[in-house]
């Protein structure tokens, strides 16, 4: 079974995505550390980011392996071509470079395939912004995570304060999280949308604890119907 959580940056993504794998018994694949993965290398390896070519040699070529601790379904860390990104892909530096990366068709085309065969290998919570419209449109079960801009902000803040990466600067990150929907939302190739058939949950205001309930009651009730019709 495949539960897709998709939505705009700072939304709660991955928190959600973790606790609800974690309660579930999932695996879960946070496809936008993918994406700042190969952002990462363009960066390091100084390819153009407008290159939609280079770009895209990049993606096919790269190895990019989620860490794991024994038996945890929830990766540890990241690393591409053998480098552990984990930290590195949080900065503000890959905030921006990330937007032309992502919006690049190669580079799309080569994650999305990539997300296809992991996702393929068993039950997985897939975060990310195109996985319920692109990535696996069947998926069993749809979310379209949203936030207001401030709140989302405010998350964001303090979640680089506790990893010690990434801007802390209140201003500064509300404008990268405005800046970063509207390249999301606008490109042409797999924007940020909601599936027509996702649930859309609004997490402003809302306890965290209250959408992953929420969501894994769906999930149970989805599978329940599943085995119904079968
Ligand atoms: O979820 P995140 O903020 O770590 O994602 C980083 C960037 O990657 C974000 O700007 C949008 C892009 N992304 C995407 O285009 N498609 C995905 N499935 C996941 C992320």
């Amino acid at each position: 079974m495949i539960i897709a959580i998709d939505g705009p940056a700072g939304a709660g993504k991955s928190s959600v995505a973790r606790a609800c794998a974690k309660k579930l018994g999932f695996k879960c694949l946070d496809t936008g550390a993918m994406y700042r993965a190969v952002a990462w290398l363009a960066v390091k390896e100084g390819v153009a980011l407008d290159d939609d070519r280079a770009l895209g040699q990049l993606a096919d070529e790269c190895r990019i392996v989620f860490e794991h601790d024994a038996g945890d379904p929830i990766a540890k860390g990241i690393s591409i071509n053998g480098h552990d990104v984990t930290e590195a892909i949080r900065t503000s530096e890959i905030d921006k470079a990330v937007s032309p990366v992502s919006a690049a068709a190669s580079v799309r085309h080569a994650m999305t395939a990539q997300q296809r065969r992991i996702g393929s290998g068993g039950d997985y919570v897939i975060e990310g912004r195109d996985i319920g419209t692109v990535v696996f449109p069947d998926a069993e079960l749809k979310i379209f995570l949203t936030a207001t801009n401030e709140e989302r902000a405010h998350r964001r803040v303090r979640q680089n304060a506790d990893r010690g990466v990434g801007s802390i600067e209140y201003a500064e990150v509300l404008a990268d999280i405005i800046r970063r929907d509207e390249a999301d939302s606008s490109r042409g190739c797999a924007p940020l949308k909601a599936a027509d058939d996702a649930r859309i949950i609004d997490s402003t205001g809302t306890y965290i604890e209250d959408i992953i309930e929420n969501i894994c009651v769906l999930a149970h009730m989805t599978r329940a119907e599943a085995s119904e019709r079968a």
